[in-house]
């Protein structure tokens, strides 16, 4: 069934019944990396009513926003699900969904949205860039052939997100009188926020369900963290990355140019150091 006429793909492209399960099983984590992905992508329908009545001024945009992004996001979540239940019959999706939707819900406020309508949609650019460069690096380290196929299914919808949320920021940025320190300091403050509060209760929700006997603290977060971050910093495009983060600042060619190969080095240095260190705890 596709959820959205519009949609590239539908969990029918998805051969499900080609998954290596015991590939996929064979890294103790991937249960908890999936099924985590899955309640945030799930849980963007919530959002998306937020973001629509946010941009009533805006038809177009709140049109693609109810056709395309939402269902998409949606199936980005449906996908993964599929994919966890394949491998993990027996873990509870529904229950544990549940569980972080009541404790996430708090997070998800129009009123955190951006001050201007321009400033949200940079912040939307940061977000769709970690998404697309999160699915990048999965697609390239998973040694299981159906995820790596899937993440770079929902890579290739994460990235036309971003250029719709970047062509409909040019569209208004002049119009909302919004100039290049504003547009910095969201940057930096949505890179700040990245992976606040999702993933860390998407993945307690995900370890309280498979371990019931244990309670959680932030060290099994951690040890989770630690586990994936050699193999982030290994596959994370980190030009890509750095290239969509700084382009909202609508910078010359050139000076775009030394700003995304500067920012990629520098984002891989402090990756080598803090993993290096044990401090990294966004994987
Ligand atoms: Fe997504
Ligand atoms: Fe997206």
């Amino acid at each position: 069934m596709r959820l959205d006429s519009a949609s590239r793909w539908s969990l029918d492209d998805i051969p499900y019944d080609k998954i290596e399960i015991g590939l996929a099983r064979q890294d103790p984590y991937l249960l908890y990396l999936i099924a985590a992905a899955s309640f945030v992508e799930i849980t963007s329908d919530l959002y998306s009513r937020n973001l629509i009545s946010y941009f009533e001024t805006q038809p177009a945009l709140q049109q693609w926003l109810r056709s395309r992004w939402a269902p998409e996001e949606v199936q980005h979540g449906e996908a993964l699900k599929r994919y966890v239940l394949t491998v993990w019959p027996s873990f509870d999706w529904e229950s544990a969904y549940a569980d972080f939707y009541r404790e996430y819900m708090q997070f998800c406020k129009p009123e955190l949205l951006g001050p201007t309508q321009a400033l949200e949609l940079v912040a939307r650019c940061v977000v769709e860039t970690g998404t697309a460069t999160f699915y990048t690096a999965l697609s390239r380290f998973t040694q299981e052939p159906v995820l790596a196929k899937l993440a770079d299914l929902i890579r290739q919808d994460e990235v036309r997100h971003y250029h719709r949320f970047y062509h409909d920021f040019l569209a208004l940025v002049t119009a909302d009188g919004v100039g290049r320190l504003a547009v910095s300091r969201t940057l930096w403050e949505r890179l700040a926020e990245v992976d606040q509060e999702d993933a860390y209760y998407a993945f307690k929700h995900v370890f309280l369900s498979v371990n019931p006997e244990k309670t959680f603290d932030k060290r099994q977060y951690q040890a989770f963290r630690r586990h994936y971050a050699p193999l982030f910093q290994q596959y994370f495009p980190y030009r890509t990355a750095a290239n969509m983060f700084v382009k909202p600042l609508r910078l010359n060619r050139s000076v775009q140019r030394l700003s995304t190969r500067g920012l990629a080095t520098g984002a891989e240095w402090a990756f080598r150091f803090l993993s290096q260190k044990g401090w990294l705890r966004r994987a």
